[in-house]
């Protein structure tokens, strides 16, 4: 679409099951944020909504596990991502939730009329149940192996291996995620929603229509799930967390999450639309708006041919003109995993890092996952920062605050004669809002960042070149011209890096006194010839933009990575069953001692056996103990030991062995003594 008249930016609404982090902002909330600020300074009519995602099992079972009620769980959650979107400054214009009545009105709506016109399929199948819980399991009630790929922890309703989208009664082995057993088949009614009626229509829109302007890991999915034959889609599940279906007959069913969630989009608008007194129907309903979906690419599914789908089957909304899906983003080398609490959460960034919202923002935006998966390292976001923000961006800015206060008391000076390199600075400059722009449009943002940045290096090599520190001793008016260049490309970043950086924007428009103008720059007034910042207007003393990040704060943020691989690690350690149950009297028949080893040798010929003496107290005894392969002779003489003595004697390799040393395992798997460390318990002491 080349001249909409609006537009409708969404991003993906977050499961309120947890806070945000990085995965999340760099893929969706961070690009979509870029694309809306950057509409806005085109003057264009915007509105960009999002909310939480507060219905699913994901829900449930977080609050079964948490043992408080799903609605305690999205309050919590939904007031926390809510408020570190706002703080992150991700500029909704509305930010709902699922719960809200609105949408609960709307996505009702939505499902009667659609059953009115008679677009579903009423079916009675046979689902998954578990006779245990007392309940049909659904999409993330279910674990099993995935039929696509065979990754045996796939959810019910998607793997997140292969990324496929699947039915809980697709899963081969399936197993509760409730009780963990195996459930049996049970009828129950649905409704569907007939996708394979909407193939022929889906081939011409997206695989004819936007081959060329959807991105190619967009595309490429759509292609092979509508290649790969579409099935109707079950809309509604047997649960009791949800919007209760509208129909007669439903009763304890609830609409699928993700036939709910994407019309929170609309229920957002509207909702928006009631708080602006605006109407929200043509930004759902008109030709000539702009629909644009920012999501992650485990939504394409939903968004590019379930939604659409909905959409297209009530014929009143408009469709999608874009899906401009990211990969994923990695940590440190590992899959992000909320479980596993591999993740940097943004409510705790904004604690660890105070009013550096930008220095994410930029970071994520430099390493956005557009085309492929990316890394976040935290010694990257220390670079970046350190050589990038502070070094090009920080450093040309505080110069030519610094220099304009010294030389000028902070008065743009009147330029004089502009030379060849003058004009071409500038003629560059007024370049660069098309170029960004452009690359913006393309859903580019990396490439768009990293030309804004281009901006802060015109700068300094401008003032490398022509070096005003000397020219301020014999060339009063050179000076007074390159200063005013050098101001104006500063101008031109405070306006150019509102999309990326808004706070630092907004900091540089205070330093620029932007508000003492009497027009209000914008991006177009970048490329004008005429200047950005007029002779004469005063501007304010230097501040900081960037601030140097040190290795400790690095180190601190890699420790507590660390401290949750160990916590996991020490969580997934398998431990071995409780053996049956003995009475006292058996474990009274063991006299076990302490004892300590005095003589220690390798066993000939053996990998794993030493050959031990021990003063078990009673007697110096020979004991062969398998450990060779974690000790070395001289390693354990003298180290106290746990023996088993009344252990009938056994040969082994010829050596008899006459007890037994008592060993665990550490959570490296390495083997350990299992010590009676106290001081003064001496050989002999009994152990009971
Ligand atoms: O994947 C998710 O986190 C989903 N909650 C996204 C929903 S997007 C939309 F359709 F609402
Ligand atoms: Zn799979």
């Amino acid at each position: 679409m080349s001249f909409p008249k609006r537009y409708t930016i969404t991003a993906a609404l977050p499961y309120t099951n947890g806070p945000v982090h990085i995965g999340h902002l760099a893929g969706v909330y961070v690009p979509a944020d870029i694309y809306a600020r950057y509409q806005r300074l085109q003057h264009k009519d915007v509105v960009f909504v999002c909310g939480s995602d507060e219905h699913g099992v994901p829900i449930t079972l977080k609050a079964k596990k948490e043992g408080i009620t799903p609605q305690e769980v999205v309050d919590k959650y939904h007031a926390i991502i809510k408020q570190s979107f706002e703080d992150f400054g991700i500029s909704f214009d509305n930010y709902s939730r699922t719960s809200a009545k609105v949408h609960h009105e709307t996505a009702s709506t939505f499902f009667k009329t659609l059953y009115e016109k008679g677009k579903f399929i009423e079916e009675v199948t046979e689902q998954l149940y578990d006779e245990e819980a007392q309940q049909f399991l659904a999409d993330r009630f279910v674990i099993g192996t995935c039929p696509k790929c065979g990754n045996e922890e796939s959810y019910g309703d998607q793997c997140e291996k292969c990324g496929t989208s699947h039915n809980a009664t697709d899963l081969i082995h399936p197993k509760s995620a409730i009780t963990g057993s195996k459930p049996i088949l049970k009828e129950t009614k649905h409704w569907f929603l007939p996708l394979d009626q909407y193939e022929g229509w889906l081939k011409e829109w997206i695989l004819e229509g936007h081959q060329r302007d959807w991105k190619s890991n967009v595309y490429g999915q759509c292609k092979s799930w509508i290649d790969d034959g579409l099935r109707p889609r079950a809309v509604t599940r047997d649960l009791d967390w949800g919007i209760p279906v509208p129909v007669e007959g439903a009763e304890g069913k609830v609409l699928y999450v993700w036939f709910d969630a994407p019309i929170g989009y609309i229920s957002a608008t509207k909702e928006w639309g009631e708080k602006e007194g605006k109407d929200w129907e043509p930004y759902w309903k008109d030709e000539e708006t702009k629909l644009l979906h920012f999501i992650g690419k485990d939504n394409i599914v939903f968004h590019c041919i379930i939604f659409p789908s909905m959409l297209k089957a009530d014929g009143s909304y408009i469709l999608p003109d874009n899906v401009p899906a990211n990969e994923f983003l990695n940590l440190e080398g590992n899959k992000i995993s909320t479980s596993k609490n591999w993740a940097v959460w943004l409510h705790e960034y904004l604690n660890d890092f105070p009013n550096q919202q930008d220095v994410l923002r930029y970071v994520l935006t430099a390493n956005a996952p557009e085309t492929k998966d990316n890394d976040f390292t935290w010694s990257d976001f220390q670079a970046r920062n350190n050589n990038e923000l502070v070094a090009i961006f920080g450093n040309f800015i505080n110069r030519v605050a610094v220099l304009t206060q010294k030389y000028y008391e902070g008065a743009i000076p009147k330029p004089t004669a502009f030379s060849e390199i003058d004009h071409q600075t500038l003629k560059e400059l007024q370049i660069y809002p098309a170029v960004i722009g452009s690359s913006i449009e393309k859903y580019r943002f990396r490439e768009a960042q990293s030309e804004l940045m281009n901006v802060a290096r015109l700068g300094n090599k401008y003032l490398a070149d022509e070096e005003p520190w000397k020219t301020i001793k014999n060339d009063a008016e050179r000076t007074q011209t390159v200063m005013y260049v050098a101001l104006q490309i500063a101008a031109a970043l405070a306006v150019l890096s509102e999309p990326f950086l808004p706070f630092t924007s907004e900091k540089l428009k205070g330093i620029l006194q932007f508000e003492k103008l009497d027009k209000i720059l914008s991006w177009e007034h970048v490329s004008d010839t005429s200047g950005l910042l007029p002779e004469a207007h005063t501007i304010g003393k230097s501040e900081l933009l960037f601030s140097k990040i040190e290795d400790e704060q690095i180190t601190q943020q890699l420790e507590k990575l660390e401290a949750s691989k160990k916590a996991n690690e020490a969580m997934n350690s398998s431990v071995t069953p409780q053996k049956e149950t003995i009475s006292f009297e058996d474990f009274s028949k063991l006299d076990l001692r302490v004892g300590t080893i005095i003589e220690a040798e390798k066993m000939p010929k053996t990998k794993k056996l030493l050959v031990l003496k021990v003063d078990t107290g009673i007697d110096i005894r020979t004991i062969v103990s398998g450990i060779a392969e974690s000790f070395t002779a001289e390693e354990v003489v003298g180290k106290k030991v746990t023996v088993l003595v009344n252990l009938a004697p056994r040969a082994l390799r010829g050596v008899e062995s006459q007890g037994m040393i008592l060993m665990s395992e550490n959570s490296e798997g390495k083997l350990v003594f299992v010590n009676p460390g106290e001081e003064g318990v001496l050989p002999g002491a009994t152990i009971s």
